[in-house]
């Protein structure tokens, strides 16, 4: 992810004769050109571009011509808020590339040094790093099935499609029911990066139908914290490798949408959720204690622990079993609690994971509780009657940490084709 500046002048020296440069200049914006040149000091730098020299143009050839008219201009799709403020403030008329248009021709959004910065670099460093850490600690990486018999996570956002004989079945919400299998079937450790359907109707800046699941689970020995030490030095040396090797990305991206560097501890900060809830009623703010925290009171306790911790990354548990999904395991002291957790960014959730239940019996009567049918997790149940060791995981979503990193006001700028309740094309 490059751009450099290409000179043409017209000399005996250089072989450029007018005619070329009038070729040249009749090329239509956008299209793929081959160059040949010299590289050469410019007599000032370039701002627009990444690199500190430019290329004396010899040769050109258009080898696949752009459309003379493009849907939006490039250059004022690459501004920042703040040209287009100074812009208007000195009389200037610049129009705003809407994100729907954007989206609309994502192929061509897609070139802007931004969103270069982001699907050529941090996205793929994140996954990268997940993968890596996660091998670096015996996890094996393993691909569960995506046409599953019943919903994996509960409650309504799922997506039925009929399967070969006619039988309904859905897209899997999680890899969740298979990788605790794979738990079962005696992995140890597991750790998958796949495709997650949500058939969520929520249109908001951190909801998207499809993105990219994070998942791992693994064995433990005695406590849930086992698996909360995993994400802890797995995310930290992921967001210190990304602030240390992606440092020309993160200042594209501040560029155009500027953002504070995320603050986070060497070792993550931990608090229970009655410690959340305290926290929040301290500064006037009333949450049900035995309920879930709405992305409002996720904000402000994010905001309040950054001011009294200092880190915008922590780590949030032991939650009301009554806010979470059927397959986690109770506190052994008090089962109204539950030995799980959910991870913040910024005062928004990227992680969510806790311990499971691995006796059928708990499992069978936590799952009827829940409303679950039974004969659409059939082979699930089945799994735990064979013998299962204690286990847990977690499951993060790969747009969501971008995102959140990155201080994006919107997952869309995470996802390269996004989809969303109103938007299933390109
Ligand atoms: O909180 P969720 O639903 O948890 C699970 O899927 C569990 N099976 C995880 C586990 O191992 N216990 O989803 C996990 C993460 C969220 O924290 C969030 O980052 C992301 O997936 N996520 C979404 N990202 C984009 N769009 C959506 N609709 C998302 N729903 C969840």
């Amino acid at each position: 992810m490059s751009t450099v500046q290409c000179v043409l002048s017209a000399s005996d020296d250089t072989g450029v004769s007018t005619q070329m440069i009038k070729f040249a200049a009749s090329i239509s914006k956008e299209s793929v050109v081959d160059i040949e040149g010299v590289v050469s000091l410019p007599e000032k730098p370039i701002e627009a571009t990444t690199q500190k020299v430019e290329i004396q143009v010899t040769k050109v050839h258009c080898i696949s011509p752009a459309i003379p008219t493009l849907p939006f201009n490039l250059e004022d799709a690459a501004r920042s808020e703040a040209e287009f403020e100074k812009a208007e403030q000195s009389g200037q008329k610049l129009a705003r590339v809407l994100q729907d248009t954007r989206l609309n021709h994502r192929v061509l959004g897609l070139r802007t040094p931004m969103n270069q910065a982001i699907f050529g670099g941090i996205l793929d460093h994140v996954e990268h790093k997940f993968r890596d850490y996660l091998r670096s600690k015996k996890f094996k990486g393993v691909h569960s099935p995506k046409i599953i018999s019943g919903s994996s996570e509960g409650g309504a956002a799922v997506f039925k499609l009929l399967y070969v004989n006619g039988e309904p079945v859905c897209l899997a919400q999680s890899p969740q029911l298979h990788k605790q299998m794979s738990i079962c079937a005696g992995l140890g450790r597991v750790f998958e990066v796949c495709s997650i359907f949500r058939a969520e109707k929520s249109n908001t800046h951190r909801h998207l139908c499809e993105f990219t699941g994070l998942d791992a689970e693994m064995e433990i020995k005695e406590h849930y914290f086992e698996v909360c030490d995993i994400i802890d030095g797995l995310f930290v040396s992921m967001f210190n490798y990304l602030n240390e090797n992606c440092q020309l990305e993160l200042e594209i991206i501040n560029k155009q949408c500027p953002f504070e560097p995320l603050k986070y501890l060497e070792k993550t900060l931990r608090l229970t959720y009655a410690e959340g809830i305290e926290m929040l009623k301290e500064a006037g703010i009333e949450i049900e204690p035995m309920g879930d925290l709405n992305t409002e009171a996720e904000k402000q306790l994010g905001r309040l622990v950054k001011e009294k911790y200092g880190t915008e990354f922590f780590i949030l548990h032991r939650y009301p079993l009554a806010v979470r999904p059927f397959y986690t395991m109770p506190c052994y002291d008090d089962p109204a609690y539950s030995n799980s957790f959910d991870v913040f960014i910024r005062g928004e959730e990227i992680i969510s994971g806790g311990q499971r239940i691995h006796t059928p019996d708990l499992l069978r009567k936590r799952a009827k509780e829940c409303g679950i049918d039974l004969s659409t997790i059939k082979s699930y149940m089945d799994s735990f009657r064979y013998g299962a060791p204690p286990h847990g995981g977690f499951g993060a979503g790969l747009e969501r940490v971008v995102m959140l990193f990155c201080g994006l006001d919107n997952i869309r700028k995470a996802s390269l084709f996004p989809r969303d309740p109103h938007r299933l094309e390109p």
